[in-house]
């Protein structure tokens, strides 16, 4: 019962069903997503509770079947998905929701105001879903019951200048999107090493995340929660046992902007347009 992280560390898994990563009698959360055999490997959670169950970054649309089949070992019938969340706008993230849509209209997709711009492209109408606006004031939250609270809190420029994660009080999982994801020749849901992890993570971050001051930024603001899991939409889940280090390193990284030399490519182009400062 509780948390069940540090327990799926080296076990073997049978990852056609979904994997409970917190479990108590009126409250689970699993790890449902692909099990493609993919540096990119994409992770989707559920939370189920009270007859309310939150799909977190479904995935892509070929990822649709596989994410599907265990949410309904878990919850019986998809159609009782009451809200997706969308961390942001990416189609490894959220290109399943018209799919999701078909199976229930009266899903409520929870995500930021410039993310909802994007995701009606993946073909649906804006107008006739329902939607939380999750504000970049980090005070959108919902109750789940009477015993937990989702909160949202925005992550700028990490990758998506509106990107958000979602704090889990009832479980302290921080469910991070792609903050905290790895590119992984070997996926293991629950990382055992993290040293080598750290490597897997840097190689996804000095690519996609924007600069050291924007992780800085981030860090700093999830500090103070009690964070027992890291669960990101890609690569492996971080232990609590592993998290302060986690958090560390990402403070000090060096990423995005941060790598653009003197004589970047993007200068010389932009000193072409702007002329030369
Ligand atoms: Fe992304
Ligand atoms: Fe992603």
């Amino acid at each position: 019962m509780g948390l069940n992280v540090e327990k799926l560390k080296k076990i073997r898994l049978n990852l056609n069903e979904p994997i409970l990563l917190y479990e108590s009698p009126d409250y689970k959360i699993a790890w449902v997503g692909s099990a493609e055999n993919f540096i990119f490997r994409c992770n989707a959670y559920l939370i189920s509770a009270d007859g309310t169950n939150i799909l977190i970054d479904p995935g892509g649309i070929q990822h649709f079947p596989q994410v599907k089949q265990r949410v309904s070992a878990l919850i019986g019938n998809p159609e009782k998905i009451t809200h997706i969340i969308t961390h942001h706008q990416d189609p490894d993230v959220i290109g399943s929701l018209p799919e999701w849509l078909k199976i229930n209209p009266e899903i409520t997709i929870i995500t930021t105001p410039r993310t909802k711009v994007l995701i009606p492209y993946y073909g649906f109408d804006r107008d006739n879903v329902n939607w939380l606006d999750v504000s970049p004031l980090d005070d959108t939250i919902i109750d789940i019951g009477e015993k937990s609270t989702l909160m949202f809190l925005s992550a700028p420029f990490l990758h998506f200048p509106e990107a958000f994660v979602t704090y889990d009080s009832r479980s302290k999982i921080l469910f991070s999107g792609d903050i905290f994801a790895a590119i992984q020749q070997k996926w293991e849901l629950v990382v055992t090493d993290i040293e080598k992890h750290k490597k897997e993570m840097m190689y996804f971050h000095v690519y996609y995340m924007a600069s050291q001051k924007a992780l800085k930024y981030f860090v700093n603001k999830i500090k103070p929660f009690e964070i027992k899991a890291i669960a990101p939409q890609h690569g492996s889940i971080i232990p609590e046992e592993f998290v302060e280090k986690a958090l560390n390193f990402l403070c000090n990284l060096k990423c995005g902007i941060d790598l653009l030399y003197e004589e970047s490519p993007v200068k010389s182009i932009m000193d072409e347009i702007f002329g030369e400062s």
